[in-house]
């Protein structure tokens, strides 16, 4: 799979950051906002929700796959993940967990605020995964 074209990224960021608006965040005060591509070009959004028991908190990422899924079955290109951090906003790990065995080796688009971005493929956020292959 290769990688999507800039204005694709660009376009997911958009969603992204439109999801990133709907954050429930009043515990941490960390809005995240994630865009899911499909390989048909359907776009899933997720954001981050949080709840008084703090444990029960939905990260962006797992909302969007979630939903996907739910939807589904589909099959992922790309995520874009968007949150306002000094660096880019990595998946934590059980959000690589999810992303790769529901999503496989998409391409992940990590970006701030400010503009400042990364994009690398799961394969390189999660190098020996834990899978249905383990098992
Ligand atoms: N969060 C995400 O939405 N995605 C991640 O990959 C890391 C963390 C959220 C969870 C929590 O609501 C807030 O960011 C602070 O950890």
């Amino acid at each position: 799979m290769s990688r999507p074209p800039a204005a694709e990224l660009r376009d997911l960021v958009r969603f992204a950051k439109r999801a990133r608006r709907r954050a429930v965040a009043p515990f941490s005060g960390f809005k995240v906002g994630a865009a899911l591509v499909t390989r048909a070009g359907e776009i899933v959004t997720g954001c981050n929700i949080e709840n008084a028991s703090y444990g029960l908190t939905l990260c962006a990422e797992r909302t969007a796959v979630f939903k996907a899924v739910s939807e589904g079955p589909l099959r992922f290109r790309a995520i874009a993940v968007v949150a306002d951090s000094e660096r880019v906003a990595a998946p934590c790990g059980p959000c690589r967990q999810i992303l790769w065995e529901f999503c496989g080796d998409i391409w992940v688009h990590m970006e701030n605020l400010e503009g400042v971005k990364q994009t690398l493929r799961m394969s390189e956020l999660l190098p020996l995964p834990f899978d249905r292959r383990s098992l």
